[in-house]
């Protein structure tokens, strides 16, 4: 068993399913201890059950509501404490997808609260740590809607389009030190998330829906192959890097005093 002198603790949030109940166990199989974070008790004791038994590794629970201020805040001061995390894996999310002229705001709010205000925050809470130690991961799970919008997914790719934002953000300032933070962008996976959202699972094509399985295990190769930004299921990586090329030269161009010519007036 691990001492606290040396062992390595990974912190899971929205650990009691999904995508992050497989984080849970295959960073337990890499050797971490866990920390996971929901809101569902048993369904978190499920888990740490599991990976006590399967890895033989101590896995904590911490019941709470990220979308809730008080929880969130207790969520961030306990992070904030403790001396011994090295990742942290920003997963917890909602998905209400629906037109935005027709969904209540607190829908919004509610996506807006959790995949944006509760990642941001834990970040706060564990990387002043990390960059003073000059060690530490954060792995932020983002979407394939981070760079497009459905009539249904204003609100939730507008989330992701800011993990993403946010992410790269994070690795340009920490540019030069040994602290990583990659986004990960999952294509529809099965899992309960698609129960809530307003689009049933069944809507997909088989073939088009990864399972948490494949997809926790290819965002680990992409997060050991050093990559800041993982898209795991696009085959072709030139795809990535053209389009990333582009927006570059795009933001670029845009960096002038001088009004295009298509808006001075004739
Ligand atoms: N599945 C997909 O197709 C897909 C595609 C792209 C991106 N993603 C992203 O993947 C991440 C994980 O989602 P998933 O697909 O694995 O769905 P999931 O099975 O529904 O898991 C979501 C997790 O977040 C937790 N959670 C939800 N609301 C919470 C709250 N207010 N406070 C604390 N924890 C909360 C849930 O636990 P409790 O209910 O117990 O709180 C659950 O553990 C999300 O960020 C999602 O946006 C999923």
């Amino acid at each position: 068993m691990s001492t606290p002198s040396h062992r390595k603790l990974a912190v899971v949030t929205g650990a009691s399913s999904g995508i992050g109940a497989v984080y849970a166990d295959r960073l337990a199989a890499r050797g971490y201890d866990l920390l996971l974070i929901a809101r569902r008790r048993d369904r978190l004791e499920e888990v740490a059950t599991k990976i006590a038994a399967s890895h033989d590794r101590k896995a904590e629970i911490l019941v709470a509501d990220l979308g809730d201020e008080a929880d969130l805040a207790r969520v961030e001061r306990d992070l904030a404490a403790r001396e011994d995390i090295e990742l942290l894996v920003n997963n917890a999310g909602i998905a209400r997808l629906a037109p935005v002229a027709q969904a209540p705001a607190s829908d919004s709010a509610a996506q807006i609260a959790l995949n944006i205000g509760a990642l941001t925050r834990l970040t706060h809470a564990v990387l002043p740590r990390f960059v003073a130690r000059d060690r530490g991961t954060i792995v932020n799970i983002a979407s394939i809607l981070s760079l497009h919008s459905l009539p249904v997914s204003a609100v939730y790719s507008g989330t992701k389009a800011y993990v993403l934002a946010f992410t790269r953000g994070l690795q340009s300032e920490l540019e030069g030190t040994a602290v990583r933070v990659q986004s990960v962008h999952p294509p529809a996976t099965a899992t309960e998330i698609w129960d809530l959202s307003g689009v049933p699972l069944s809507n997909f094509e088989p073939e088009k829906v990864m399972t948490t399985e494949d997809l926790v295990d290819a965002a680990l190769a992409g997060l050991d192959r050093g990559e800041a930004i993982t898209w795991p299921s696009v085959a072709d990586e030139a795809l990535w890097t053209s389009f990333d090329t582009a927006r570059g030269t795009l933001v670029m161009a845009s960096q002038t005093r001088n009004p295009a010519p298509r808006y001075r007036a004739a």
